[in-house]
């Protein structure tokens, strides 16, 4: 808690020595935009938003009390509530509401074979430099894009013409130093693999062999590949199907940084591998389609559209397994333009490497039927093990059967991507608002407010029910017996203690959409009050019509 505390001193001080402002200044810099800073401070920084994340139980930063650990966060009860929102709406949208959509959900720890079949173990790699002066380790195309300006396409293109040796003399010829030291004496850079690497089973240390490692997922992707024939087979549906899936991921970043949520080694995903018919043209529409909805579904849930873009990627910079992808990026506080949603279009590359891998089974049979390899009967033999093989791939399970051809074929894939937690970081990012409240006391000085703009599908609390004084029991139960009513259907809040307008502040922050107040008048009128947070207005409701009212009714006041 102290730890917690120190941290939350920190941002603050952090916030006046950067801006060495007056108070008066700052709540100037809080609250709006001038022509000297086009953005306030909250969308140029990500410091007040940490703060009141930690300060309200959204997020905390990870193990503080054992000094903490570098780019972990906690989710507090607000934070993990407003997390299961966002999944759950996700989910209904993505799964539950369309015809040809499935739910899935397997293992973080899939057979090895998987990850080596997929690619993930040769190619899911970043670059990585390491200074040599003060061993700070850094990913190699992020410096040259962050510390000296060069587009992620030029990076990506660099990479690909030239690999390790092309980035080494890109950053020889920006002249290169260490963003921690400033020394220029920087190793070669290479390529670090970001998978992690488990144990599976009793082992001991001199035992560390190889059929014991295992991974952790770096995505869930791979688990609903490997079980297209399952899921096909159990549910009986035609293409196209969605397989959605929602889960932990894990990968060893090289240096999260301090990005918040936005880059850490632990986070959740919640991606739709929408299975098609190999055709160009549908896989084109498909892709645009999907680009479209998500783009879409963010507008819907309340993320800032002037902080949203679609970029889509050079052929230099797609991923080993796509062959096209749009990012939709949003311009996250502090850190700019950065991945949000990815959509690939992954064509038939994962389940053709999966059917290679399965019937191989661990033989290349190619080499084994070179010519180089003299022996006529073991030449033979090889052949007509290649044939039996050839054969059972025609009738693998992982190929789509189509029940109207008979004929079986290799489907092809569009993925939309997203990292729920960095939703979560551009959902809080577009919802937090400081504005200035003229005051109505004789000082004329203008306060201000800081409001969570919460879309209310997301709001982690939909309704806060306040009795206006703590002291008189009538208020409270009454408070009490309306906040059980609406507490049966959403999530609400019961606060009886601190001054009114303290409470009210206390909702805002939290992006509690409405407040219902019960007051003295209350008891003889049999109405409470029902303030709006985005608007500040108030309406007068019978509590019985309030106890009965859905969230949308209630909302519809204020409209
Ligand atoms: N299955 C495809 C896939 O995993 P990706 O672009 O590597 O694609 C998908 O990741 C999404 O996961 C990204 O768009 C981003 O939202 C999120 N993401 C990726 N790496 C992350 C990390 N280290 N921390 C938090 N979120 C991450």
């Amino acid at each position: 808690m102290m730890l917690h505390r120190a941290a939350q001193a920190r941002v603050f001080v952090d916030l006046h020595h950067r801006h060495h402002r007056h108070p008066r200044a700052l709540h100037r810099l809080l609250t709006s935009a001038t022509k000297k800073n086009p953005r306030p401070l909250h969308r140029e920084s990500m410091g007040p938003l940490i703060e009141l994340c930690a300060r309200r139980g959204f997020v905390f930063p990870g193990s503080s009390v054992y000094g903490g650990m570098a780019s972990t966060w906690d989710y507090g009860p607000l934070g993990s509530q407003l997390k299961k929102n966002i999944l759950d709406a996700w989910w209904t949208d993505f799964v539950e509401l369309r015809p040809e959509c499935v739910g899935l959900d397997t293992s973080v720890i899939l057979h090895p074979n998987v990850w080596r079949a997929s690619g993930h173990v040769e190619e899911f790699t970043d670059p990585l430099v390491q200074c040599n002066a003060c061993n700070h380790r850094l990913r190699a195309d992020k410096l040259l894009e962050g510390e000296y300006g060069l587009s992620p396409e030029s990076v990506a293109a660099t990479i690909t013409d030239g690999g390790m040796v092309g980035l080494s003399k890109e950053l020889t010829r920006v002249g290169a130093v260490c963003p921690a030291c400033s020394s220029p004496d920087l190793a070669e850079p290479a390529n670090f693999n970001l998978l992690f690497n488990t144990s599976v089973g009793a082992t001991s240390d001199s035992q560390e062999s190889v059929s014991n490692v295992a991974y952790l997922r770096p995505e869930t992707a791979q688990g609903a590949y490997i079980n297209f024939s399952n899921v096909i087979n159990s549910t009986r549906k035609k293409l196209p199907i969605g397989v959605g899936q929602v889960g932990k991921a894990f990968r060893n970043e090289i240096a999260p940084g301090k990005s918040f949520l936005f880059r850490t080694r632990e986070f959740e995903l919640m991606e739709l591998q929408w299975f098609i018919k190999n055709d160009p043209v549908e896989a084109e529409k498909w892709y645009r389609y999907w680009v479209d909805a998500c783009l879409k579904w963010l507008s819907d849930h309340g993320v800032d559209q002037t902080m949203v873009r679609a970029r889509e990627h050079h052929s230099d910079e797609v991923a080993h397994y796509a062959s096209a992808t749009t990012d939709i990026e949003f311009d996250f506080p502090g850190l700019g333009w950065g991945e949000l949603w990815g959509i690939a279009d992954r064509g038939t590359y994962d389940i053709e490497r999966h059917i290679d891998a399965t019937i191989r089974n661990g033989d290349n049979l190619d080499d084994d039927c070179t010519d180089s390899v003299d022996d006529a009967s073991h030449k033979r033999k090889m052949k007509k093990k290649k044939k039996k093989m050839e054969k059972k791939a025609k009738s693998h399970p992982l190929l789509y059967l189509d029940p109207e051809t008979g004929k079986r074929s290799v489907p092809r894939v569009i993925e939309p991507a997203l990292g729920l937690t960095r939703v979560m970081l551009a959902v809080l990012s577009s919802a937090m608002d400081v504005e200035s409240i003229p005051s109505t006391e004789s000082s004329g000085e203008d306060t201000t407010r800081t409001v969570m703009r919460l879309h209310p599908r997301l709001a982690p609390i939909k309704v806060a029910v306040l009795p206006l004084l703590k002291n008189r029991p009538e208020l409270v139960s009454m408070a009490e017996s309306v906040h059980v009513s609406l507490a049966s259907r959403f999530s609400c809040d019961l606060d009886v203690s601190g001054s009114i307008g303290r409470r009210y502040r206390r909702q805002d922050e939290i992006g509690t959409p409405l407040c219902v107040t019960v007051d003295v008048e209350s008891l003889s009128d049999l109405s409470a009050t029902v303030r709006d947070r985005d608007t500040l207005k108030q309406v007068r409701l019978p509590v019985e019509e309030i106890k009965s009212a859905s969230l949308d009714d209630l909302l519809k006041h204020f409209k």
